[in-house]
């Protein structure tokens, strides 16, 4: 329960906010943070965090792209392939990214490593191509820095889950 493991950061949260209600979407972080995605027992417990109907918060959930309603892969890159990022070759390098990793359009990798999607506007056209990846960007892409960054990534989660074995995980 969110409120049994992070009821200092809950309480942090709260202080920020005349009213507990506006919590709300620091509080669909927190849950997304812990559970992956805003699952139905998430809203639940905001719900009750905050005092109003499970209904309602997921509801807002449901309106913003950056909450997650299913589980994603460990890493959600989100790629603009709007109309500007499409003139500077956007949509080549989608496609070529989906080839790389061997899924189709917002499919996610057998490992459950990636989860790659299209998004409009990220508002970074000017350093098309570009992707957000679990909310940082990356800019002036190519399908050479790509594989570099995914190596990357898949060497961090490794340590991640060696550290993790070994019960010292270091913070992601
Ligand atoms: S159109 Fe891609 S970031 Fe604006």
């Amino acid at each position: 329960m969110l409120k049994d493991k992070y009821a200092d950061r809950i309480e942090k949260i709260f202080a920020k906010y005349a009213d507990k209600r506006s919590a709300v979407m620091s509080l669909l972080y927190l849950a997304q943070e812990e559970y992956g995605y805003v699952t139905e027992d998430a809203c639940a417990e905001i719900a009750a965090l905050i005092g109003t109907d499970p209904t309602q918060v997921r509801s807002i959930a449901g309106f913003y792209t950056m909450f997650r309603e299913e589980p994603k892969g460990r890493y959600w890159l989100q790629v603009c392939t709007d109309l500007p990022c499409a003139l500077r070759g956007a949509d080549k390098f989608y496609e070529e990214l989906l080839q790389e990793l061997g899924i189709e359009d917002g499919g996610t990798t057998p490992d459950g490593m990636f989860t790659v999607e299209h998004v409009m506007c990220l508002a970074a056209c000017d350093r098309a191509p570009m992707l957000q990846c679990n909310f940082h960007y990356h800019e002036h892409l190519d399908m050479d820095t790509m594989r570099a960054l995914i190596a990357q990534w898949r060497a961090e989660a490794g340590v991640l889950a060696e550290a993790a074995a070994v019960g010292d995980a270091p913070a992601e």
